[in-house]
């Protein structure tokens, strides 16, 4: 099993993960409008620079998600899918730290949607 060490595996980490958020039929209507080519690099950023610390990624991650129509039951079904990918492909510090920043970043998401009381 790899661990996470370069921008490539972040890469096959997103678009595994996406391939399953596009197979569910609760989160894919959410993402149907989204332009991937111009979407999937921007999610390599942001894990890049959580994970690699290469601050590639300048923007609020927040703001995207201020209108969605989302309830705690996508938040559980998106890292659902995020767990899993990553153990389906990843093992050691950064795959473990993902998980980790996946579920903290998503109680802040909620959180601030006033999902969590
Ligand atoms: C219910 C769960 C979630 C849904 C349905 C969702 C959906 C979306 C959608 C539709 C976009 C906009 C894509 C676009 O139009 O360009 C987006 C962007 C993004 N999402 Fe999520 N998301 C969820 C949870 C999360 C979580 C937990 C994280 C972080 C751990 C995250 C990180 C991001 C980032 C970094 C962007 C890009 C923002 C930007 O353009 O700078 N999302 N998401």
């Amino acid at each position: 099993m790899k661990q996470i060490l370069e921008r490539g595996d972040i890469a096959l980490l997103i678009d595994a993960f996406y391939a399953k958020v596009k197979q569910d039929d609760l989160l894919a209507p959410l993402f149907s409008h989204v332009d991937w080519p111009h979407h999937l690099p921007v999610i390599y950023d942001f894990w890049s620079s959580i994970l690699l610390g290469d601050q590639s990624y300048k923007r609020n991650p927040f703001e995207k998600h201020r209108d969605l129509p989302v309830t705690p039951a996508h938040f559980n079904r998106w890292l659902l899918h995020f767990e899993r990918t990553v153990d389906e492909h990843f093992e050691g510090e950064k795959a473990e730290e993902a998980k980790q920043r996946a579920n903290s970043i998503a109680g802040i998401f909620q959180h601030k949607l006033g999902l969590l009381k």
